[in-house]
């Protein structure tokens, strides 16, 4: 029964939420299957290349107050910092010199036309220190359309805004209920986005209050739905300074929420073929190989951590995130060794761009 759903999601035959729940579900033999198909379908569609996006924690400074993370406005626990430009660039060309490909520029949710104005002075200057041979994802939340133009013309090509469950009333939940959380707002930005002409990713977190088997299908159905380019996805894990950490709601042992993002995955995999699924950092915090796991069966992306040493413990969305203690040097040597161990290989040099998009283009 559930290996004709998962051979009828490879065929593309029609499939409903109630089907996805049920392999999110799935267990044993079942569970192996998936795997399985889940590997051969993303070694065909999209290689065995894993491509780097070397991540660049630009400033933990938010205007949002998102109930679960750990950067949120109102975490007055937490020293704030902002990169200097020095450092961003530094960064950038260590990523280019070690032929990263590409880079992400993450930060919380800044809108202030000095932080906009900046962060377009970065992309010109990356752009034109590494021979525009340097691709580059932006992570930096809701913005105008104003803004979003302005960086791609300055540069950025891919964007990543997760959607954080695809179901309201579950997002109204998760986030304080005002204008600055708006379910409406994150959906508008993802189609701003695609209008702008940006690779987009976006995702979802998993195992969080409140969230059922059929939300996490639905939120499979958006993806689908919407034919998003790119997706990153992890575990939902606790932060102590976050109103989430004291709310009495049982979650899911955290180790099934592991489980359940690699099945989340798997079938994301085999819905989306070429799409480009990012391995996330937060699968490490669970279990000291999750990223490898995710690569064996379906991620190809993995954004190795170049920010400056002393930010990293600053720029805790959970806890126990890794690499905290490593410098930038230490992740290459690890992640060669990781990917290998995975059956993988590292797409150097090369932006990596999700073939999907690339597919649409040549279509059209
Ligand atoms: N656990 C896991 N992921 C988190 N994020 C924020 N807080 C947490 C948490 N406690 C994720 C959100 C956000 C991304 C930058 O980090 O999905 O989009
Ligand atoms: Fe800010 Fe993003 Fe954290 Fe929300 S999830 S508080 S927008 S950094
Ligand atoms: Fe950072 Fe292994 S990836 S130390």
């Amino acid at each position: 029964m559930i290996r004709n759903i998962i051979d009828n999601i490879i065929a593309d035959k029609s499939y409903s939420i109630e089907d996805l729940s049920l392999v999110l579900q799935c267990n044993d033999d079942d569970r192996k299957y998936l795997f399985k198909k889940s590997q051969e379908i993303k070694e065909k569609y999209v290689g065995k290349k894993v491509y780097f996006r070397g991540l660049i924690e630009y400033s933990n400074i938010c205007a949002k107050n998102c109930y679960y993370c750990g950067i949120r406005r109102d975490n007055k626990t937490l020293e704030r910092y902002t990169m200097t430009n020095d450092e961003v660039i530094e960064a950038a060309m260590f990523a280019y010199k070690n032929r990263y490909g590409s880079i992400v520029i993450q930060s919380g949710e800044i809108s202030s036309p000095a932080f906009t104005e900046n962060i377009t002075h970065l992309l010109t200057q990356i752009k034109k220190l590494s021979n525009a041979e340097l691709g580059i994802t932006l992570s930096l939340g809701e913005q105008n359309e104003k803004t979003y133009k302005q960086w791609y013309e300055a540069g950025a090509h891919r964007y990543l805004l997760r959607i954080e469950t695809s179901n309201k009333e579950h997002y109204q939940k998760i986030h304080p209920n005002d204008d600055l959380h708006s379910y409406e707002n994150r959906v508008n930005m993802l189609n701003l986005l695609k209008k702008l002409n940006y690779q987009v990713g976006t995702g979802v977190m998993i195992g969080l209050p409140f969230q059922t088997y059929e939300n996490l299908a639905a939120d499979l159905m958006f993806m689908k739905e919407f034919d998003i380019h790119m997706c990153g996805m992890g575990p939902y894990i606790e932060h102590k300074d976050t109103p989430m950490y004291s709310w009495d709601i049982k979650l899911l042992p955290i180790k099934e929420r592991y489980n359940l993002t690699l099945k989340m995955i798997a079938i994301l995999r085999i819905m989306m073929k070429d799409i480009n699924i990012a391995s996330t950092t937060a699968l490490q915090a669970i279990d000291p190989i999750g990223r490898e796991k995710a690569i064996t069966i379906g991620a190809n992306i993995i954004m190795p951590n170049i920010t400056p040493r002393k930010y990293r413990d600053k720029y805790f969305l959970y806890d126990n995130k890794p690499c905290a203690d490593e410098e930038a040097e230490d992740c290459i040597r690890c992640l060669e060794m990781r990917i290998k161990y995975a059956g993988g290989e590292i797409g150097y040099n090369e932006w990596g761009d999700s073939k999907h998009f690339l597919n649409k283009l040549s279509h059209e």
